[in-house]
């Protein structure tokens, strides 16, 4: 897609679906209490454990980490679900990272507060469509995003998140391979401008990400020299080019540590703000811009998807067990083989 047809496919998608952009925090505190408490007897007695990731209401957040559940990126989510001895894997995200969870974990029962919960990448890449473009190209290796659906990944070659999708073009490149890429066309390019690989990119892009603005981002930085700034790379390349530091999300935290450095710009969902507070209490951090001209800023740094899930339909998960992540058998074998490569590949 480009960005013209990104623009019109995410404003429809937001009709179509009734996106509400925020969960729980309308909820009063006295009641996310008892929510919260209610959730804990419940993921005990259906042994059951909580894998978040970053960008979800804190509330749920805090829940994974006090019941020793897993808050973190995509790929520790899919190793966590790997690691762990519960029966059930509760996944507060978005679809694909059920999906993931169920085809690594064939065995154990996958459980999502809301089946609703999507990502414009996965929505701006039908596996149809992305076969005949994998197709034109016999000879290259199909490398994907995890951000896809259980049957573009069934197709793929590879499958990896940000945090290792770099090291493994390089190994491929190194290979002598040449890349199909889907579908993130901004992590696409600027994996191929870091590692210099022959690769063909199919174009979509994250709805959220897509709208942090360059101009904007220039006129924060000049308020605030001192700031490092980190960008997640599903952002547009100009966006990328002002990175102090490009990385996953659990990369962005951890590069915030880093000492002597006390205010960072941080271009990702706003989610992750909860985390970067907690971990550095003495550190300050901007949201990058949104707004600016053109901006339709249809997220506002917060994804809508992520957003759907509450402590509201995670206790009904929890109370019904339903919401099950089925996969079809032939497409989730399939699928294991890419996946298995993401989750054993060492940097
Ligand atoms: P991470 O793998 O960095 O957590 O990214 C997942 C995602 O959906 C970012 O938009
Ligand atoms: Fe998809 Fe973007 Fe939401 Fe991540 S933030 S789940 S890439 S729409």
């Amino acid at each position: 897609m480009n960005d013209t047809a990104t623009n019109l496919v995410s404003s429809d998608l937001f009709r179509k679906h009734k996106l509400r952009l925020i969960n729980d925090r309308s909820v009063p505190a006295d009641q996310v209490k008892i929510l919260k408490s209610s959730i804990k007897k419940l993921l005990i007695k259906n042994n059951a454990t909580l894998i978040a990731h970053y960008y979800v209401d804190p509330n749920i957040q805090s829940l994974a980490e006090e019941l020793n559940g897993c808050v973190s990126d995509s790929l520790e989510m899919a190793k966590f679900g790997q690691t762990t001895d519960a029966e059930v894997l509760v996944i507060a995200g978005v679809k694909f990272m059920g999906e993931t969870a169920k085809i690594l974990n064939p065995e154990k029962k996958v459980i999502m507060p809301t089946l609703e919960a999507t990502c414009s990448l996965d929505l701006g890449c039908p596996a149809k469509e992305f076969k005949a473009f994998c197709d034109q190209y016999p000879d290259r290796e199909i490398v994907v995003y995890a951000n896809t659906s259980a049957e573009v990944k069934a197709m793929a070659d590879w499958v990896v998140t940000s945090s290792i999708a770099l090291e493994v073009v390089e190994h491929l490149d190194q290979e002598g391979k040449k890349i199909v890429w889907g579908p993130d066309k901004h992590l696409g390019a600027y994996i191929k401008k870091e590692t210099g690989a022959d690769m063909i990119l199919w174009d979509a892009a994250c709805i959220v990400h897509d709208e942090f603005k360059y101009e904007g981002m220039l006129k924060m930085k000049s308020l605030h020299p001192d700031a490092k700034i980190l960008v997640h790379p599903e952002s547009p390349e100009n966006v990328v080019s002002l990175a102090d530091m490009v990385g996953s999300t659990s990369q962005i935290i951890n590069a915030a540590a880093e000492e002597g450095i006390n205010k960072f710009i941080v271009a990702t969902d706003k989610g992750i703000f909860y985390q970067l507070a907690k971990k550095y209490p003495n550190k300050e951090f901007y949201e990058a811009p949104t707004a600016g001209e053109g901006a339709t800023c249809k997220s506002c740094s917060q994804c809508p998807w992520m957003g759907m899930n509450s402590l509201k339909n995670l206790e009904m998960v929890l109370i019904n067990m339903n919401n099950e992540i089925i996969v079809d058998k032939e497409v989730a074998k399939l699928a294991q083989r890419s996946l298995f490569r993401m989750t054993n590949f060492k940097k």
